[in-house]
């Protein structure tokens, strides 16, 4: 009985094995149901893709729209506004900063972002009077906006700011080519931040011991 078993076994064995060598190794494959999978089209990077549309492959180089850049922010949601009207400039009012409060080497890059980018104009203590304009003496025509001292622009909101350096107003260019979606909502959360009543950046955490609280109220937005 015993025996029976072994042979059993011994023959399906061999007659698997002779079934899987069958002609030696196969280097095609047999049908092919999907051609794109057996044979790859390959795309050379620096090769001429004037064509391709035309031999059915829709490749523009390009990442699909609403890419999201590993350790991004998304893209800022407003289309900018057609000459003339100002819809999506009131509706960037709702728009709120994707980024929670910057901690402090967060805010010292922020810092240095808008002290190369913007501090020219703007000026390094947000006053609206970089050396380029210099109270009307410098170069630049337009007074740029008084970010810390000017109730407008302290009132205005973050998503707002956030349309006009991405977009640009008037004199003011767009810094959407100079500074990625993230940088530039680092920069507003700096502006925002020396504002009267601005978030502060958020502190590592500190293990040292501290004297007791100050519960005093503190004008804190
Ligand atoms: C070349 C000079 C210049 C630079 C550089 C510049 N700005 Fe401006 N900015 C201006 C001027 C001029 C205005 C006023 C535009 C107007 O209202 O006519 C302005 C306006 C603004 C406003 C108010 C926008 C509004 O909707 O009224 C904000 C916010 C602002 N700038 C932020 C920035 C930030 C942040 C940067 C750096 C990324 C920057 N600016 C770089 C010139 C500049």
């Amino acid at each position: 009985m015993r025996s029976t078993k072994i042979v059993t076994l011994g023959l399906v064995t061999v007659v698997l094995a002779a079934a899987a060598c069958n002609n030696g190794p196969r280097r095609e494959p047999g049908k092919i149901y999907m051609p794109d999978m057996a044979y790859s089209r390959a795309v050379e990077t620096y090769a001429d893709h004037s064509n391709l549309t035309e031999a059915g492959i829709y490749y523009d180089a390009t990442p699909v729209a609403g890419t999201v850049k590993r350790g991004g922010v998304a893209s800022f949601p407003l289309a900018k506004d057609a000459a003339g009207d100002t819809a999506n400039y009131v509706a960037s009012k709702q728009v709120v900063n994707p980024l929670p409060a910057l901690n402090e080497k967060d805010m010292a890059e922020a810092k240095r972002l808008y002290n190369v980018n913007c501090g020219i104009c703007h000026g390094e203590k947000l006053d609206g009077n970089g050396p380029i304009y210099k109270g009307g003496d410098g170069p630049y025509p337009a007074k740029p906006a008084t970010l810390v001292g000017d109730a407008k622009y302290e009132n205005m909101p973050a998503g707002q700011m956030m349309y006009s350096v991405t977009y640009g107003k008037n004199l003011m260019g767009s810094y959407a080519s100079q500074l990625s979606t993230k940088q530039r909502w680092m920069v507003i959360h700096y502006v925002k931040s020396m504002q009267p009543g601005g978030v502060k950046p958020v502190a590592a955490a500190d293990t040292t011991a501290k004297p007791a609280a100050d519960t005093t109220v503190k004008a804190t937005k």
